[in-house]
């Protein structure tokens, strides 16, 4: 871990204590310089880190700051977060993780920014992800499996996400098919599933599941339609340990998928959160806008509605319009 890291996280679980640069470099067993330098690029992060002549330092704005060994003390899955990375900013956190070495990187591995100066979200649309107001994070997966059994990786993360949420910050949280998080009527989060295939085989080299969730102020530009963990009474200061408990959970229902294939608890968790459940939607996809009421979700993550003709089907793809009842 880098210098930095460590000297924040004990500025962090020091609080409101003025640290000596002297204890520090004791308990880092490094030089007092090596302290010094590490502040500055901590000040330099955007953290807020006062000097006392004489005595020390202290973090005043603590709380909130995205800190690597916070994230891995309360890791309790074998994989996922396992390896990670934490980024002041990126353009997008998925895109960051395509442009890796993927085929030398272990499943599970994670990326967390601070910032995304270009998030994105499904249908070309954007994610808006300012500094320090949200969660936004990409998991890199190597699942077996063929294309069409990836939509259900969202299904996963939506209720891994959901059910975190719903622990921590002691509020419901509800699901729009397929993959928006919602609290009372607005977006909280958004997941964004790309999968790499291989052409020759149909099935899948990799998998980068990227989940954003608004903590802090909600992006003006999306002011109406979307909230934030913030405006739901959650603690300040949650990102971390909300991070590790995605990655915890994510894990267990991740293998309850792909190895043990169990997925009913995963899609009756999923149902329970599916408000527009029995309600009528308008439908857009490739055949146009119509109208037809939401019966659940299938055992792949498709929607299954019941058209105007009273016709049952599945949607694979394709977003809902409007919520009708
Ligand atoms: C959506 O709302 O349609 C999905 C939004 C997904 C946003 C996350 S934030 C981390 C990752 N990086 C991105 O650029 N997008 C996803």
């Amino acid at each position: 871990m880098l210098i930095k890291e460590q000297v924040l996280y004990v500025l962090e679980k020091e609080k409101d204590n003025i640290v000596t640069g002297g204890n520090l470099a004791k308990r880092l067993g490094v030089s007092r310089t090596a302290i010094w330098k590490a502040v500055n690029a901590l000040r330099d992060d955007g953290n807020k880190i006062e000097s006392f002549p004489n005595s020390g330092y202290m973090l005043v704005d603590f709380g909130d700051n995205l800190i690597k060994r916070s994230i891995d003390e309360h890791l309790t899955g074998n994989f996922m977060g396992r390896n990670m990375e934490i980024l002041k900013s990126t353009h997008s956190t998925n895109q960051h993780l395509k442009g890796l070495d993927i085929t030398n990187l272990n499943e599970g591995y994670t990326i967390i920014a601070d910032e995304q100066t270009g998030g994105r979200g499904r249908m070309g649309k954007k994610f808006f992800s300012p500094l320090r107001e949200g969660i936004y994070m990409s998991i890199l997966l190597k699942p077996s499996m063929g294309p069409h059994e990836t939509q259900f990786l969202t299904v996963c993360a939506a209720v891994a996400v959901a059910e975190a949420i719903e622990d921590l910050c002691n509020a419901k949280m509800n699901i729009k098919w397929v993959n928006d998080i919602y609290y009372k009527g607005k977006k909280v989060c958004g997941i964004l599933t790309e999968a790499s295939l291989l052409a020759e085989v149909q099935s899948v080299e990799y998998v980068v599941l990227g989940i954003g969730i608004n903590t802090g102020r909600v992006p003006h530009e999306v002011e109406g339609i979307a909230t934030s963990l913030k405006e739901a009474g959650c603690n300040e200061g949650i990102r971390n340990r909300l991070i590790a408990e995605i990655l915890n959970r994510l894990e267990n229902i991740y293998i309850d998928y792909t190895v043990n294939n169990n997925k009913k608890r995963i899609i009756s968790a999923y149902e329970q959160r599916l408000f527009i459940k029995d309600k009528k939607i308008v439908m857009h996809d490739t055949k146009g806008d119509y109208s037809a009421t939401v019966l659940g979700i299938n055992d792949e993550g498709g929607l299954i509605i019941r058209n105007e003709q009273g016709e049952t089907k599945v949607i694979i793809s394709g977003e809902i319009k409007e919520i009708k009842e």
